[in-house]
């Protein structure tokens, strides 16, 4: 049976933009021994050295690791970016392992919603059409585009900012639309590459706040991949990665709310920030 849930009325997002249905401990990604080699002319690279791992759904896991564990090498594999050289892929019950180029970029298109460090919006297109720019390509058409990335902006607290460009935003109000973009496809999981690797701390928790509440009152799926603790706390699941390989893989004890500590800091307007 199907729950849409709602959400707090402020943040102007309903049931109907996600439709979701109510996690059910479902595996959204099975990696089952995945491999992962570059070459490099004479040498071999050995990225991932056979990584089995069970995300389900409605988890918000956070994926950390030093520099050139295999962090970034793993996402691109779970979006669809790359393929693993050996090992099995399940993405929302498909066999991803083996797929095309073209076929990667389809399941991209319709499983997948992606968060960038650097933003990546198209810097002479409004908000609204940066974030409409996924249900183009999918084809949806030019009412119900426009209705979701409404629904999607006001969900990120952007209502009213339709018409700016990513210039005319803060780093944060920019990553917001970002987010905004990542879900109105309806992913089955929205992947997030140090998402707040170019914010300052309070611009942070603000991000963090968001992808909280998708996660919790939409039960959507979210990996993040951080170098910092802190950030990582606000997520409910921490897997390490050491070597190619995961080194542990751990419930958060005490998960932060980025909500709880955004209610003690000082309120900044976001309007008079420098960019
Ligand atoms: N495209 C590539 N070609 C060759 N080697 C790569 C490539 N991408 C990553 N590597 C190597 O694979 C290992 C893991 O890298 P990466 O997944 O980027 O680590 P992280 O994101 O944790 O820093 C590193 O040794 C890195 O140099
Ligand atoms: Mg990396």
């Amino acid at each position: 049976m199907s729950t849409t849930f709602s959400i707090e009325p402020q943040t102007g997002l309903t049931g109907a933009l996600l439709n979701v249905q109510a996690p059910e401990s479902r595996p959204v990604i099975e990696l089952d021994h995945i491999h992962k080699t570059y070459n490099m002319g004479d040498v071999e690279v050995h990225a991932l050295r056979g990584v089995s791992l069970t995300i389900n759904e409605g988890e918000f896991v956070a994926i950390m690791g030093a520099s050139g564990s295999g962090k970034s090498t793993t996402m691109n594999i779970l979006g669809c970016l790359d393929r693993p050289t050996k090992g099995t892929y399940i993405l929302d019950g498909e066999d991803v392992s083996s797929l095309s180029k073209d076929e990667r970029a389809d399941i991209r298109l319709r499983k997948i919603g992606f968060v960038f460090q650097g933003f990546n919006l198209l810097s002479r297109t409004s908000a609204l059409e940066n974030i409409e720019l996924p249900m183009l390509y999918m084809g949806i058409d030019a009412n119900e585009r426009h209705r979701r990335a409404m629904e999607a902006l006001g969900a990120v607290g952007l209502a009213g900012r339709e018409q700016n460009h990513p210039n005319q935003l803060s780093g944060g109000q920019q990553q917001r639309v970002a987010v905004a973009r990542s879900l109105v496809n309806k992913p089955a999981l929205i992947l997030a590459d140090e998402p707040t690797g170019n914010l300052d701390s309070r611009t942070s928790i603000e991000v963090m706040e968001i992808f909280q509440r998708l996660n919790r009152e939409l039960g959507i799926t979210l990996v993040l991949v951080t170098h910092e603790t802190d950030i990582a706390e606000y997520a409910q699941r921490v897997i390490v990665f050491k070597d190619g390989k995961i080194k542990s893989d751990n419930q958060v004890e005490r998960q932060r709310s980025a909500a709880e500590e955004l209610k003690h800091l000082p309120v900044v307007d976001e309007d008079d920030e420098d960019e």
